[in-house]
């Protein structure tokens, strides 16, 4: 597996923005939308620092860019602090000049016998658009990329899942406690995932060092579903020195 060690998240953050910037004006002289697959979370925050930084200074246009974010908490209201469109709004979208109606994250204000249909139409809708040209993943302690938890299989689609324990202790201190973490989420695929041109796994310090370590040396298996990555040959792992610690 390609993995690209830096001595710390910035170095690392910088890097991964200006390989974005790079691919969304590669798609602008070709006319083309540039499809970007978003995470949230701490890690990838400082990387979206720095594309608004581009915006800003280097005039870095986003009018051509489409986004599906990985996942959303279910159920979520948009307008909620803790929702990723809160997330997303605050740290990318209302300092850059994306057009709104280029703006995908899975709605989690669904009723239930309405989710199945629209993670179907989720999945059309990135496939209309051309398909993705690059995912961004954090990686979560119990080996999730976007929500697929430990049992998810390598070829799922978007879909509700259940958050493990793990997951939902680490979101606590964002919600006041665990019990306040929603149980479900709507998340993208493995398989939906999969089908990006190029997918960047990015992670940060000593608290992702024994998860990496599994993640790019361990079995593949779906109790680590980011083992499954090993398989793709279209993916990245960007670490800082901590998280990249455990690797022989
Ligand atoms: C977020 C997502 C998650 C996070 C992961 C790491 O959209 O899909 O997989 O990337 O939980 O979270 P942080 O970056 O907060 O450590």
């Amino acid at each position: 597996l390609p993995v690209t060690v830096y001595p710390d998240e910035f170095e690392a953050a910088d890097k991964v923005a200006k390989y974005v910037a790079d691919i969304i004006r590669k798609k602008q002289s070709l006319g083309k939308p540039a499809v970007l697959g978003l995470a949230t979370g701490a890690t990838p925050v400082d990387v979206y620092a720095r594309l608004v930084k581009m915006h800003r200074e280097e005039g870095l246009s986003f009018k051509n860019v489409v986004t599906f974010n990985l996942d959303e908490y279910y159920p979520m209201q948009p307008d909620s602090k803790q929702s990723y469109v809160a997330f997303m709004d605050e740290n990318l979208f209302n300092h850059i000049d994306i057009d709104r109606k280029n703006i995908h994250i899975p709605d989690g204000t669904l009723a239930p016998e309405d989710i199945a249909p629209y993670c179907l139409a989720y999945e059309q809708k990135i496939e209309e658009m051309g398909g993705l040209d690059l995912q961004i993943l954090g990686i979560g302690r119990t080996g999730h990329i976007g929500f697929n938890e430990p049992g998810s299989a390598p070829n799922s689609g978007t879909r509700l899942v259940t958050l493990d324990d793990l997951t939902r202790r680490d979101a606590s201190r964002d919600f006041g406690g665990k019990e306040n973490v929603p149980t479900k989420a709507i998340t993208m695929g493995i398989g939906t995932i999969f089908k990006a041109r190029e997918i960047i796994l990015m992670a940060w310090s000593r608290k992702k060092a024994s998860i990496i370590k599994k993640a790019v040396e361990g079995e593949i298996s779906g109790s680590v579903p980011a083992t499954y990555l090993q398989l793709s040959e279209n993916v990245k792992f960007v670490l800082d020195e901590d998280a990249a610690s455990e690797l022989t």
